[in-house]
């Protein structure tokens, strides 16, 4: 069992939750390989998929772990949900939560929205990304990626690197990685940096060359230009001379380092098109773990273990 009822943040999940997540993908990952993708876990489980800003991987992701799992689920979002017509989320939660629903998982513009969300219901609440806030289901991907890499996590050295202040990535990554004992340092223009480095406690700089021949894993951040406020940065091509990972600097990354990049990818700006493709790129791994690890956080939040079917 997790220490947590809902998976809002990674800031309060411990080590040992981190862990549980991680093996129980692991043993997921089995049954994704099977011709029948499928064990009988949350069978008879009403899940909500709640997305009120748009997704591709994420809720695809939510969606296949659902089936993977039996749950029954039931999408909304956008404009078929009511909450265009002024609805309040209070209301649209109440009002699912009328009949009688396990978990909702949610993807807000607004951040705290999916912390809102369980004042509402009893059910569980998996936060699919909020906001500037956090995004705990990239994170375990993330991680779970890393230590199928590696084997472990623990005295890595792990540069994320690009927009780090608009970055929800960055929100829930960082604390993760430093939870499960990992060497953390952040990489940004100067106006993409953090304002309180002590908030995370791991160090930032500007200078991404000096960083790269040191890192284990070089985490590329999506440049979150729906979120810019003003000119931010100067241009296009001059972030990618910058801050952009071409294959000039992925030869100096040391041998076995490894490359992620949560998607979707502005090619050419935040990474190269080749280097996205290159032999250290783990980006289709993550994908990949993405539907593992949602499979492992809805079965241990909904005590699938409990449930007397094993996986
Ligand atoms: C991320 C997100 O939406 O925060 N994407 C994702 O969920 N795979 C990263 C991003 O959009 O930059």
């Amino acid at each position: 069992m997790l220490s947590v009822k809902h998976l809002i943040d990674t800031t309060s999940l411990t080590a040992d939750d981190i862990t549980q997540i991680l093996d129980t993908a692991r043993s997921f990952s089995e049954v994704n390989k099977r011709a029948i993708k499928k064990v009988p876990a949350l069978r008879g489980r009403t899940i909500v998929n709640l997305f009120l800003e748009p997704s591709t991987r994420t809720k695809s992701s939510f969606e296949l772990a659902e089936k993977r799992l039996s749950a029954d689920s039931l999408s909304m979002g956008g404009a078929t949900s009511s909450v265009v017509k002024g609805e309040s989320l209070a209301d649209t939660i109440e009002t699912i939560d009328a009949m009688n629903v396990d978990m909702f998982i949610c993807r807000a513009k607004l951040a705290g929205t999916p912390q809102k969300i369980t004042e509402h219901t009893d059910a569980v609440v998996i936060n699919a990304g909020d906001g500037k806030h956090q995004h705990p289901t990239q994170a375990m991907l993330d991680l779970y990626t890393v230590r199928e890499n590696f084997g472990h996590l623990d005295g890595l050295k792990v540069a994320i690197v690009g927009d780090l202040s608009h970055s929800r990535v960055c929100g829930s990554l960082v604390p993760a990685l430093k939870t499960m004992g990992a060497d953390v340092t952040l990489v940004g223009p100067p106006t993409f940096q953090v304002d309180d480095p002590s908030y995370y406690g791991v160090p930032q700089t500007a200078d991404f060359d000096s960083v790269i021949p040191e890192m284990d894993v070089v985490y590329m951040l999506r440049v979150q230009l729906e979120r810019m406020e003003g000119a931010a940065i100067p241009s296009r091509r001059e972030y990618n001379r910058l801050w952009g990972l071409d294959m000039a600097r992925v030869g100096k990354m040391k041998p076995g380092a490894i490359i992620c990049h949560p998607g979707p990818m502005n090619r050419g700006m935040e990474i190269n098109a080749d280097v996205a493709d290159c032999a250290r790129s783990r980006i289709l791994n993550q994908v990949n773990a993405g539907v593992l690890t949602r499979m492992a956080e809805m079965y241990l939040l909904l005590g699938g273990e409990n449930n007397g079917v094993s996986a």
